[in-house]
């Protein structure tokens, strides 16, 4: 039998955003080169994912699950193994229901005939979600179900949950051996989505329940979006894309809270400014690090303005004991925030120096204090060195 152990959270490359089930192997192919050209498989986003819609419409009755052969046609073997010839792992999606998300077959009662096949077809990760499920049966037995049927396939298999925080799972995700699992709601391209996200997570207490080899997911990266792909056509969300500033804020926290990275835009119209992004290595640094410590918020000491609740100070510490301090400010004019070293484990006596992780240069040198002026829905991350 084989496991997994995670020392750092996820990467990789999700189908949902951009093509829900409209997915057909000649474009996926594009996109795994397109990828791979644009360095983001060198820079650790490894695992391609598809997400639901690859399934064959309905089960036959006995068998594990097949995938659409028109949208696959030469089978979800030969595109593993083209995947892996890239240097990819192959990602994959099922249901702890009857059904998906999406109405397609989900592996309730063909737990373990589905988790041979993944394996057979050289599946590395599953990403396991939570429609259609039975009302008898709890959910952490699903979850354990599958859980166990990916070990006894003694293939390494990533196993990704999306109950979307149901049912207190951080108390027993650990239990179904699942190396990371969906806190909340669905990521989408807007200032809305990322702004009530980021609120959501400033009031979980992430150090208790996410850390190496069972990370708190709270959904897709949607940098690079700038308003296409299907989910952007849904019609439910008002408002034009998040812009920008608002892909930095995202990509910031997300590194800062060790959640897993996973892209979700099309990667074949990856603008310089959306590489810029999602290629920031030192912050990808920060997301990997070897302390796998989640950002925790900070007390705020000092706002010059009003409206001190949509601003946030975050710190996490790394191995070689510098700390990352990102300041998130979701007013839509300029604040000024500062945040005392007490919270961060130092002492208010201590001088740091200040580097910036967005603009790639020295901030100045801090004593008891860190002060910066933020812009309107931006960020400013620095990562503090104490002078000793
Ligand atoms: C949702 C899930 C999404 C996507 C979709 C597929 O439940 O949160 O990330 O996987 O199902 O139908």
């Amino acid at each position: 039998m084989q496991e997994i152990f995670l020392k750092a959270p996820p990467m990789g490359w999700n189908s949902w955003n951009t093509f829900m089930d409209g997915l057909d192997e000649a474009t996926l192919r594009e996109i795994a080169v397109s990828l791979k050209e644009q360095g983001f498989l060198e820079a650790g986003y490894e695992y391609f994912c598809l997400d639901d819609g690859w399934e064959e419409k309905t089960r036959r009755v006995g068998c594990g699950v097949d995938y659409d052969r028109k949208k696959f046609p030469s089978g979800l073997k030969s595109f593993g193994d083209f995947l892996h010839g890239l240097g990819f792992k192959f990602g994959i999606y099922s249901c702890a229901g009857t059904l998906t998300c999406g109405g397609y077959p989900g592996s309730y009662g063909y737990e373990y005939e589905d988790a041979q096949k993944f394996a057979d077809w050289g599946v590395d990760l599953l990403k396991y979600d939570n429609c259609y499920v039975p009302t008898d049966v709890p959910g952490k037995f699903l979850y354990r179900r599958m859980g166990q049927a990916l070990r006894e396939t003694g293939r390494p298999i990533l196993y990704s949950m999306c109950n979307w925080g149901f049912d207190d799972s951080q108390t027993w995700v650990r239990s179904t051996g699942a190396h990371s699992y969906r806190i909340g709601t669905d990521s989408r391209d807007t200032w809305e989505n990322v702004q009530s996200v980021m609120h959501v997570l400033g009031k979980m207490n992430l150090t208790a329940f996410s850390g190496a080899n069972c990370y708190a997911d709270p959904d897709f990266l949607i940098a690079g979006m700038n308003g296409r792909g299907a989910v952007s056509n849904l019609g439910e969300e008002i408002g034009p894309n998040a812009g920008y500033n608002v892909y930095r804020m995202q990509f910031s926290l997300w590194c800062m809270i060790c959640a897993p990275l996973m892209m979700s835009h099309d990667p074949r119209y990856t603008t310089p400014q959306t590489a810029e992004i999602l290629l920031n290595r030192e912050l990808l640094a920060v997301n990997q690090d070897a302390a796998n410590i989640p950002a925790f918020p900070c007390r705020i000491e000092k706002m010059m303005e009003a409206d001190a609740s949509k601003c946030e100070v975050w710190a996490k510490p790394l191995s070689c004991g510098d700390v990352v301090v990102g300041l998130f400010n979701r007013k839509d004019t300029p604040a000024y925030l500062q945040a005392g070293f007490e919270s961060m484990g130092w002492l208010l006596s201590d001088t740091v120096d200040a580097y910036d992780l967005w603009a790639h240069r020295p901030a100045g040198v801090f004593r008891g204090n860190v002060t910066m002026q933020v812009p309107g829905r931006d960020c400013v991350v620095l990562r503090l060195h104490r002078r000793r």
